[in-house]
């Protein structure tokens, strides 16, 4: 059968991790997905449960206007993986990154930019990639609007995939869980549950909380609050867990902190806000850590 010829082709940009998951699940709901790099790809996903491993082959990026890319590079290096990309004046993006503003400069006036939370988790280094959760994946636009024609589609093939109009609330949840969580278990060293046992660092991370919440208040006065909560439940749920940048600083490769509490503070800054315990933590991190 003759695909439609509206389908969307998927460039990849940054086949790691989730870039292989996402690749996996657009492919299973037949859209093409193509690489610039490495490329072509040939890459392995396996599974916690008793599915069969499978294989992947990713085809080199033909020529000629992107039309739908999916970012799943590590934030440092957004400006890097989009600075040779032939993007079409209204591409649309799925932005597949923790942190927040990492694309912020480097699209198109026109793209349609579409978000995407999850709590999924995969691990492993090229060629093989190990999903070991599959959990809740959000995607939509920071000030809302309607899923794309494509999006139904993809939700079938995409377990725990749901359009989230506005996602703005999600990644600001996701964001202060990394802000508080990602950094200090990077520094001390120690697995997410650490925060909930350790009477200094439960303290260090209440006062990180508790100023997300007065920054993200003084951003959107409806915002609720809550975060010292909502931080021990996801460290209490991931108590085992390595964080991503307590990983990164143990293999010495660059973190994202400066999309995590680097986007905290440049928002606090306009706002004339001080945030002294993400001041002090991300200069710890980065005096701990190579510079992007
Ligand atoms: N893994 C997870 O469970 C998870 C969960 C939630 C959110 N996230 C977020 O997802 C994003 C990606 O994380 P990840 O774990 O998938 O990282 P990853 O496994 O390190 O994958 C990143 C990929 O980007 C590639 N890359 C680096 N520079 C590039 C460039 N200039 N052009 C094209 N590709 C480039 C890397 O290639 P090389 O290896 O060749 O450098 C690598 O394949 C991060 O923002 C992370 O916080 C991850």
């Amino acid at each position: 059968m003759t695909p439609p010829s509206d389908l969307p082709v998927w460039h990849l940009a940054g086949a790691g991790n989730m870039g292989t998951l996402a690749a996996f699940y657009l492919r299973a709901a037949g859209f093409p997905v193509v690489v610039r790099r490495p490329s072509p790809a040939r890459k392995t996903l396996t599974f916690e449960d008793r599915r069969a491993p499978r294989t992947l082959d990713l085809p080199a990026a033909p020529a000629g206007p992107i039309r739908h890319l999916v970012v799943a590079c590590k934030t440092p290096y957004s400006a890097a993986a989009l600075a040779e990309l032939p993007l079409a004046p209204d591409v649309t993006v799925l932005r597949l990154q923790n942190g927040l503003g990492s694309l912020d400069g480097l699209l198109p006036a026109g793209a349609d930019l579409i978000e995407v939370v999850t709590t999924s988790a995969v691990k492993g280094r090229h060629p093989t990639h190990h999903l070991v959760a599959e959990n809740q994946t959000w995607m939509g636009r920071a000030r809302g609007g309607p899923a794309p024609a494509w999006f139904d589609t993809l939700a079938a093939h995409w377990p725990g995939l749901e359009w989230a109009a506005p996602i703005r609330e999600r990644q600001w949840r996701k964001l202060v869980a990394n802000a508080v969580i990602n950094p200090l278990t990077g520094l001390y060293d120690v697995p997410n549950g650490r925060l909930l046992e350790d009477p200094d660092l439960r303290a260090r991370a209440d006062r990180l909380a508790d100023e997300a919440d007065t920054l993200l208040g003084a951003l959107d006065p409806a915002w609720s609050g809550g975060s010292r909560q909502q931080v021990a439940a996801v460290a209490r749920a991931t108590a085992g867990n390595t964080s991503s940048m307590r990983a990164d600083m143990q293999r010495g490769a660059v973190t994202e902190i400066d999309a995590i509490n680097g986007w905290l503070l440049r928002q606090a800054d306009r706002l004339g806000l001080d945030l002294p315990a993400h001041r002090e933590i991300v200069a710890a991190v980065l005096e701990h850590s190579p510079a992007p």
